[in-house]
């Protein structure tokens, strides 16, 4: 696990936003995991700048969003759809058909897990899976206890997580209560993985996720089973790891070194 930690927020997002970068120079025709949250409109900000600014396109790209609501239809306003139309894909050269999310409307929502996780599998598998991570742990909408070897599915949302989700709602009954997520083992074999966290609120996540045991109830702390993953902090999100200077030693302002 490489642990980058940068001084705030904007320098995080740009150095995500770097890796998402080469990877797109990289490959051709590459694959990409897509995530949502609040932690993602900055990043997703920064590279639809850069795409303006001719510096990178979507144009060779397909893409697979990690999660959607159960019951949302795409056009819902709180759906994962729209908040990637707007934040993202309206903005950028991304090829209709292209980029994919699971159906929250779907009339029979295990079978459309089912489908994804085929489609996934159809197009090669993810190249690089980009991450947030929850208040509990969660990745995608993989709440605690979650299986990890898990598939896409669907999962029962966590009180807390409806909580932290609930501003995205006009009324409390429409925050929905079930979500189809990837599942553990489908990003655990993306080849590459970035999770990107900032802020305060995040910091125990992160200690639990990098430096506690493998575990089902931080269902982030899988990521220790990956060859390739990258773990994006500010410095307020990694205040509770107590390796700290060493993360600093072997990448300095969170720049690669030859060894890790
Ligand atoms: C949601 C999403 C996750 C995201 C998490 C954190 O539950 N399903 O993919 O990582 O929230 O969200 P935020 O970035 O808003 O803290």
């Amino acid at each position: 696990m490489k642990v980058l930690i940068l001084p705030d927020t904007a320098t995080a997002v740009s150095r995500v936003a770097d890796i998402l970068a080469q990877t797109l120079d990289a490959g051709r025709g590459c694959t990409m995991g897509l995530a949502t949250g609040g932690t993602m409109v900055p990043l997703y900000a920064e590279i639809v700048a850069r795409h303006r600014a001719g510096q990178l396109s979507l144009a060779q790209v397909t893409t697979f969003n990690l999660d959607e609501y159960v019951g949302l239809a795409p056009d819902h306003p709180g759906s994962y759809h729209r908040y990637m139309a707007e934040v993202l894909f309206d903005h950028t050269d991304i090829r209709p058909g292209h980029a994919h999310l699971p159906r929250g409307d779907a009339p029979d929502p295990r079978a459309e897990a089912m489908a994804y996780e085929a489609r996934i599998a159809r197009e090669g598998g993810i190249d690089l899976q980009v991450l947030g991570l929850g208040q509990n742990g969660h990745i995608a909408f993989n709440e605690p206890t979650s299986s990890l070897g898990s598939r896409t599915r669907i999962k029962t949302l966590t009180d807390d997580t409806r909580r932290a989700n609930r501003p995205y709602f006009d009324r409390e009954e429409d925050m929905p209560r079930y979500a189809i997520t990837m599942g553990i083992a489908t990003i655990l074999e993306a080849r590459a993985i970035v999770l990107l966290a900032t802020g305060a609120s995040k910091a125990d996540a992160v200690a639990a996720m990098v430096e506690g045991p493998v575990s089902a109830l931080c269902p982030a702390s899988a990521l220790q089973l990956h060859p390739k993953a990258t773990i994006v902090l500010d410095a307020k999100a990694a205040s509770a790891l107590r390796l700290t200077n060493y993360y600093h030693h072997v990448h300095p302002d969170g720049q690669e070194s030859d060894y890790s």
